[in-house]
C-alpha cells in the first residue's frame, strides 16, 4: 500500500526537551536521509507568540555547534521544513488551526485521503496529556486507515504513583489505542542496551551462565557528576527513583533479567519483560540506601524541609527458577564523583581454588552504557613471566576501538524513527508501566510518609557510605587495586 507524506508535529515546541532533544534528533535524521524534502513536513506547537523564524532562530540557535561543522545549507534547507503553530493546549481554535495547517500540507504534497501520516510528539508536562489527547482526536487525526495512521509520543513521568499512572493510562486509553501510543524512555534507544538480547540470547557462550548457579549478584549503576541544576522544581517533586530507578534502571534490569523471547516480534519481548517484573518481590525496607547531596537544598526552588533523595541504592530479588537468590542492586545518584552507566555482573567464587584467585576479585563482565561504550570481562590470567603468579586482566571491547568508523545515533534519533516505522519494541507497553508502579509505589510512599530519610552526601563524593555497606552485605565483593581504563586509540 503507498503510503502518504509524513506531519511530525513537536507540541510543547519552545520548552527544554523539544529544544535539546526532538528537533536536534530530527535534525540528525533529516541530515542521514531518513526524512525527505519531498514528503515531511514539522509543525512546533505552543502557546508562545512565535514567528516560524523565530522558532527556527530558536532551533538554530540550539544546533549552533553541530551546525557549524556542516554546511549551512543542510540546516537552512532543514529549517525550511519547520512551521510554528500558536494556540493553548485545550483550546479548540489552536488544535482546528493546527489541523488546517497540516491538511494544507498533505494537500499540497497530493497524498491520497487516508494515506497520510501524522506523529504526535508530546514534549510537554504530563499534566496537559488528557486535554492534549483529547484535542488531537476530536480535531487532528488522520481520517481513515488507507495506509495511513496517527501516532502519540509521550515522554515520562507517566504519574507519580500506581494511582495516578492508572488514571493517565485510562485517560489515554479511551481515546487511542495502545499500538498508537508510544511511551518513550530513552534508555532503551542506547546502543548497549539494544545490544542486550542479541549479547544474551546469541552467544553460546553466555547461555549456561546467565542464572544463579553461577552469577553471585548483578548491579545497574548511573551516577552523574552534577545535580539538578536549573531543575530542582521538577526534581523535588519527583526524586531519583522516580527520575532514573523506577523507569530507565528497571527497564534495563528487564533485559539482562528477562527469558528468551518467543521471537524478536515486539509483543513477545514485551511479554517477557512484564513476567520479569511480576516476579519481582516487595522491596525490604532495610534494603535500602537513599541519599541526598549537601547544598541541594539551596536552589530556590526546592523545599528546605525537601526529603526527597537525589540518590538510591535499592536491592531488587526475582522470585523465580533463574534468579532466585541473586540480588539486582539498583543505584543512581546525582552530584556524584563520576559520570556513567553501567551494568555490572558479579560471577561467584570459583569453587576449590588453588590459585588463591581470590585476592584479586571476582570475575566480573561489565557493559559500559556511556561514557565510551564497552563491554569488558574481568579474568584471573598468569602474569606474564617466568613465575607462576596471576593478576587480574580484561578482555575487552571498546566501540570506539574497535567500530572506528561507526556513527552511534543518539538515543532519540533511534526512537523517534522507530516510531515513524510503527516498531514498539523499545517502548514501555501500559501493562510493563503498571507493573513497574506496583513495584515501587509502597517504598515511595514510605518516603513522603518519612519512614525513610536521605543521609547527607558531599557533592563529588560516592555517595553515602551506607550505600556500600549495603552492597557488601548482600554480597558484592569490590575489587581492590584494578582500574579497568578505556581504551583509545
Ligand atoms: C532523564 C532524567 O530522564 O535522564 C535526567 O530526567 C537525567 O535527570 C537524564 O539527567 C540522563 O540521561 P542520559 O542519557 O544523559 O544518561
Amino acid at each position: 500500500q503507498e503510503v502518504g507524506c509524513l506531519s511530525i508535529i513537536v507540541l510543547g515546541a519552545s520548552g527544554d526537551l523539544a529544544k535539546k532533544k526532538t528537533f536536534p534528533a530530527l535534525f540528525h535524521l533529516f541530515k542521514q536521509g531518513f526524512l525527505q524534502e519531498n514528503d515531511v513536513h514539522i509543525f512546533g506547537y505552543a502557546r508562545s507568540k512565535l514567528s516560524d523564524e523565530d522558532l527556527r532562530e530558536r532551533i538554530c540557535g540550539y544546533l549552533g555547534q553541530a551546525a557549524s561543522t556542516e554546511p549551512t545549507e543542510v540546516l537552512s534547507r532543514f529549517l525550511q521544513l519547520i512551521q510554528y503553530v500558536s494556540g493553548s493546549y485545550d483550546s479548540e481554535g489552536g488544535f482546528q488551526l493546527l489541523n488546517k495547517q497540516i491538511s494544507e500540507h498533505e494537500i499540497s504534497k497530493r497524498s491520497e485521503p487516508g494515506t497520510s501520516r501524522r506523529l504526535f510528539y508530546l514534549a510537554l508536562p504530563p499534566s496537559v496529556y488528557p486535554s492534549v489527547c483529547k484535542m488531537i482526536r476530536r480535531y487532528c487525526m488522520n481520517q481513515s486507515d488507507l495506509g495511513g495512521w496517527t501516532r502519540i509520543v509521550v515522554e515520562k513521568p507517566f504519574g507519580k504513583d500506581l494511582k495516578t499512572a492508572e488514571d493517565l493510562s485510562s485517560q489515554l486509553g479511551e481515546l487511542f489505542d495502545e499500538k498508537e501510543l508510544y511511551r518513550i524512555d530513552h534508555y532503551l534507544g542506547k546502543e548497549l542496551v539494544q545490544n542486550l538480547l542479541v549479547l544474551r540470547f546469541a552467544n553460546r557462550l553466555f547461555l549456561p551462565l546467565w542464572n544463579r548457579d553461577n552469577i553471585d549478584n548483578i548491579q545497574i549503576v548511573f551516577r552523574e557528576d552534577f545535580g539538578t541544576e536549573g531543575r530542582g522544581g521538577y526534581f523535588d517533586e519527583y526524586g531519583i527513583i522516580r527520575d532514573i530507578i523506577q523507569n530507565h534502571l528497571l527497564q534495563v534490569l528487564c533485559l539482562v533479567a528477562m527469558e528468551k523471547p518467543v521471537s524478536l516480534y515486539p509483543e513477545h519481548i514485551r511479554d517477557e519483560k512484564v513476567k520479569v517484573l511480576q516476579s519481582v518481590i516487595p522491596i525490604k525496607l532495610e534494603e535500602v540506601v537513599l541519599g541526598q547531596y549537601e547544598g541541594y537544598k539551596d536552589d530556590p526552588t526546592v523545599s528546605d524541609s525537601s526529603n526527597t533523595p537525589t540518590f538510591a541504592t535499592i536491592v531488587f530479588h526475582i522470585y523465580n527458577e533463574r534468579w532466585e537468590g541473586v540480588p539486582f542492586i539498583l543505584k543512581a545518584g546525582k552530584a556524584l564523583n563520576s559520570r556513567k552507566a553501567e551494568i555490572r555482573i558479579q560471577f561467584k567464587d570459583v569453587p576449590g581454588d588453588i590459585f588463591e584467585s581470590k585476592r584479586h576479585g571476582r570475575n566480573e563482565f561489565v557493559i559500559r552504557l556511556q561514557p565510551s561504550e564497552a563491554m569488558y570481562m574481568k579474568l584471573t590470567v598468569k602474569k606474564p613471566g617466568l613465575e607462576m603468579s596471576t593478576i587480574q586482566s580484561e578482555l575487552d571491547l571498546s566501540y570506539g576501538l574497535r567500530y572506528q568508523d561507526a556513527n552511534i545515533p543518539e538515543a532519540y534519533e533511534r526512537l523517534i524513527l522507530d516510531t515513524i516505522r510503527g516498531d514498539q519494541q523499545h517502548f514501555v507497553r501500559r501493562d510493563e508501566l503498571r507493573v513497574a508502579w506496583e513495584i515501587f509505589t509502597p517504598l515511595l510512599n514510605s518516603i513522603e510518609e518519612g519512614k525513610l530519610r536521605p543521609v547527607m552526601y558531599k557533592p563529588g563524593s560516592r555517595g553515602p557510605a551506607e550505600a556500600d555497606e549495603l552492597l557488601a552485605k548482600v554480597g558484592y565483593v569490590q575489587t581492590h587495586g584494578y582500574i579497568w581504563i578505556p581504551a583509545t586509540l
